[in-house]
């Protein structure tokens, strides 16, 4: 099966958090978006989210047919997959209502569409289980929100075809976000695991009373943080080994670092350490709500990009 024809009608499929973001995004990028979600006001909140984000979007640029009345909105599921050329999938992230779901959205789908879903940490392959065309379906996972954040991780399962895997690799590359293939689907995927693992060692000095959870945010977003998203954790390393680059780095720092993680620490998360986190959090959100929280992140996430994109000579895009 080649999955090759043009996208230009997109079903979005649950519009919580994910999905509307999503549904925001693929507007901006000039697509026809039909999206589906039982919840009640949900048509109502995914308008609202939208209108919130379009003066964001349209600072970073909207594609030509971009437009916000190219939104139509059903609670019908077999409507809204009707004609589709994509399914992004952002419903509620439990593996069985995720099979039951896959289900219907492959026998409603065209099945020269893949349906990709959002899932952060559910496996391709139990998601095709009780599909009749497994070979489309895949892993498309943003890092919230997806109208800001360019990462997509693509992973097929065990039924998945090359070709789906491919083309979605194309398609998301196409419209601005930077997608990564996973080669092999494990739990959680890439990116939520190497932010585990972080979060991990954030918690155990926290617990150990080394950091405030104001310095520990420090630590990273003013140290490591900005380097890793210039360059990511590795190419960083090929500047850490001075005129040696990489070598030098294998050869002289790498030894004691491999040496430092027999003493990384695992907390057990109490009572006591969830309260130290939670009045942390607080004093520093200082009695901003989440979205203005959200919205000052975006705002410099968004800036941030800009110039990265300038410095690369290659037009801005989440
Ligand atoms: N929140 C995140 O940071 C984040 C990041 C990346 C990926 N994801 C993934 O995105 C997916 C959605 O997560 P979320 O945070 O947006 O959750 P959410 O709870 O905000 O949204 C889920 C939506 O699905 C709807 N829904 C329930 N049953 C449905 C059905 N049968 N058909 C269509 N819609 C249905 C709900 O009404 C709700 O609006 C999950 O798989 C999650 O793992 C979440």
């Amino acid at each position: 099966m080649s999955f090759d024809k043009p996208v230009r009608r997109i079903a979005i499929v649950g519009t919580g958090v994910i999905g509307a973001s999503w549904s925001a995004y693929y507007l901006a990028r000039g697509f026809d978006v039909v999206a589906t979600d039982p919840a009640p006001n949900a048509e109502a909140n995914l308008r609202k989210y939208v209108d919130n984000a379009w003066p964001l979007l349209t600072r970073t640029g909207l594609s030509e047919r971009a437009s916000r009345d190219r939104l139509t909105f059903t609670t019908d599921m077999v409507r809204a997959l009707d004609g589709a050329d994509l399914v992004q999938e952002n419903g509620p992230e439990r593996p069985d209502f995720k099979m039951k779901l896959f289900a219907e959205l492959d026998a409603a789908t065209p099945v020269d569409s893949i349906i990709a879903s959002s899932s952060s940490g559910i496996t391709p392959s139990v998601m095709q289980t009780n599909c009749a065309h497994p070979e489309r379906v895949l892993v498309g996972h943003p890092f919230n929100p997806p109208h800001v954040i360019p990462l997509v991780e693509v992973v097929g399962g065990a039924k998945t075809s090359a070709e789906a895997v491919r083309r979605a690799m194309a398609f998301y590359s196409s419209i601005g976000k930077k997608a990564i293939h996973l080669k092999k689907e494990l739990p959680g995927h890439v990116a939520n695991r190497l932010q585990s693992a972080l979060y991990r060692e954030v918690l155990y000095l926290i617990e150990q009373g080394v950091l405030s959870v104001e310095d520990a945010d420090a630590a990273v977003s003013y140290g490591p943080g900005p380097r890793w998203g210039v360059m990511g954790p590795s190419l960083q390393w090929h500047l850490g080994g001075g005129q040696g680059g990489i070598k030098h780095f294998i050869e002289h720092l790498l030894p004691p670092m491999v040496q430092s993680w027999k003493v990384l620490g695992t907390p057990t998360v109490t009572p006591e350490l969830q309260r130290t986190l939670t009045e942390g959090v607080m004093r520093e959100a200082a009695g901003r709500p989440v979205d203005q929280l959200a919205e000052e992140e975006n705002e410099t996430i968004v800036e941030l990009f800009r110039v990265r994109a300038q410095q690369e000579g290659r037009p801005q895009r989440a």
